[in-house]
C-alpha cells in the first residue's frame, strides 16, 4: 500500500487515509476537496453525478495517484456499490466518509407530492445511510474510521417553506446520534457538521415543487407571503453571512483530524447561536421567539390585503401578477427521467 510522503499529521510509515466525499464538484464539497488537495497523507476519492464530473476539470482538479474522480449519484445503489467496492479492493477501504451531497426542496406541506418528499429523503437521508452501511464492515475490521454527515441548522430547527429539507436533516441527525453509540466500541467516530447560512450561490440550487412554484408566482395564493418573505430572508442572510464554503470546509477538516471529535459540530456563527438558544430556552419560548422573528409574519396567512400589498417592495403588484424568481433546477427533470 502507498505510504505517506510529507506535510501530514500521521506517523511516519502509516498508509494514506482514503477519504470519500460525495457531491464534491461544487459548493461545500468542492471547497473541501480543494482544501484537502495539498495533503499528502490523504487519498481523495471525489465523487459527483456523471453530468457534473466535467466541473472538476473546469477548476483544474485532475486525477493523480492520490486523487480519483468517480461518478456517483448517491441515490443509485449500483453506483454506491461500485465506488465503495473499488476503494475496498484497490486501497483497503474507506477511512473517512463525508456525506456532503444534498438537495433542498422549498415547499410548504400542502405543496408537496409523495414523490417529492421521497426524493428529498432519498438523497439527504437514505443515500448517506446506504453509503455508511457499505463502509462500516471494513471500518469495523480495522477498528477505526470516521463518518462525517453534513447536516444543517435546518437539522436543529425546522424552517417554514423547507418542510421536507428539515425532515431529511433531522432524520440524518437521529441516525448519526444512534450510530455514534453503536460505533464507539470499534473506534469509529461519527460527527454531524451543521452549517447555517453560507455566503454562496447554493440557494440557486434549491428546488421548488410545481405547487410551491405556482404559489410563489401568484401574489393571490394564500401561501404566497410564506415563500416571498422566506426567500427574501434566506437570500439576504446568505448574502450577509460571514461563513464561506471554505470556512465550513475548514471545520470539516478539523473534525477529520481531531482525535475525538464532537458528535455535533456547529460550523457557522448562526449555527452556534441557534444551537445555544435551543439548549438554553424552554421549548415554547424558543418557538415563540422564532415565530415572531419570521419576516412580516403578520402578513402570512392573510388575505391579499392592502397592508401586505404595500409591505411589498413591488407594491404595484396587481391581482394575478406573476412574481419573477429563478425557477426550478433542470436536473429535477433529468433525475426524474433517469
Ligand atoms: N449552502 C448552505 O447555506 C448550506 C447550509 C446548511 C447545510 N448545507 C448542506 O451542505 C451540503 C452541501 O451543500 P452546498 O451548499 O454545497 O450546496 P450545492 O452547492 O447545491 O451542492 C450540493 C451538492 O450535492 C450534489 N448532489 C445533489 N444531488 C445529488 C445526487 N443525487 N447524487 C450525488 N450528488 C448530488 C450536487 O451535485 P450536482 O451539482 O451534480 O447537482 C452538489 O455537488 C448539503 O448537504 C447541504 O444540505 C448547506
Amino acid at each position: 500500500m502507498e505510504k505517506r510522503s510529507q506535510n501530514n499529521p500521521l506517523a511516519e510509515g502509516e498508509p494514506l487515509k482514503n477519504v470519500l466525499i460525495t457531491g464534491a464538484s461544487t459548493g461545500l464539497g468542492l471547497a473541501l476537496a480543494q482544501r484537502l488537495l495539498p495533503r499528502k497523507d490523504l487519498r481523495l476519492i471525489l465523487t459527483a453525478r456523471e453530468a457534473s464530473l466535467a466541473r472538476f476539470q473546469d477548476v483544474g482538479l485532475l486525477e493523480t495517484d492520490r486523487v480519483h474522480l468517480r461518478p456517483l449519484r448517491v441515490n443509485t445503489d449500483c453506483e454506491r456499490r461500485a465506488v465503495v467496492e473499488e476503494i475496498d479492493k484497490r486501497w483497503g477501504g474507506v477511512d473517512i466518509l463525508i456525506n456532503n451531497a444534498g438537495v433542498a426542496y422549498r415547499a410548504v406541506m400542502e405543496h408537496l407530492k409523495c414523490e417529492e418528499i421521497d426524493r428529498q429523503m432519498e438523497i439527504n437521508f437514505s443515500a448517506p445511510l446506504q453509503l455508511i452501511r457499505l463502509v462500516l464492515p471494513t471500518m469495523r475490521e480495522k477498528k477505526c474510521g470516521r463518518i462525517i454527515n453534513v447536516s444543517s441548522v435546518g437539522g436543529m430547527l425546522a424552517m417554514p417553506t423547507m418542510t421536507p429539507y428539515s425532515a431529511s436533516k433531522w432524520a440524518l441527525e437521529g441516525v448519526s446520534e444512534a450510530l455514534w453509540y453503536e460505533m464507539r466500541p470499534w473506534n469509529i467516530q461519527v460527527s454531524i457538521v451543521q452549517p447555517g447560512f453560507i455566503h454562496s450561490d447554493s440557494f440557486e440550487n434549491t428546488r421548488m415543487t410545481e405547487a410551491s412554484d405556482a404559489s410563489f408566482e401568484s401574489a393571490e395564493d394564500p401561501y404566497h407571503p410564506h415563500y416571498f418573505y422566506m426567500e427574501r430572508l434566506i437570500r439576504k442572510a446568505m448574502h450577509l453571512a460571514w461563513a464561506t464554503p471554505d470556512s465550513v470546509a475548514k471545520k470539516i477538516e478539523r473534525v477529520m483530524d481531531s482525535r475525538r471529535p464532537a458528535l455535533r459540530v456547529p460550523a457557522t456563527f448562526d449555527a452556534r447561536v441557534f444551537g445555544a438558544m435551543r439548549k438554553l430556552l424552554p421549548g415554547p419560548l424558543f418557538h415563540e421567539i422564532l415565530y415572531r422573528a419570521l419576516p412580516n409574519i403578520s402578513d402570512w396567512g392573510g388575505e391579499y390585503t392592502s397592508s401586505y400589498r404595500s409591505a411589498r417592495p413591488d407594491a404595484s403588484l396587481e391581482s394575478g401578477t406573476k412574481v419573477e424568481h429563478r425557477g426550478d433546477k433542470p436536473q429535477d427533470a433529468a433525475e426524474k427521467a433517469a
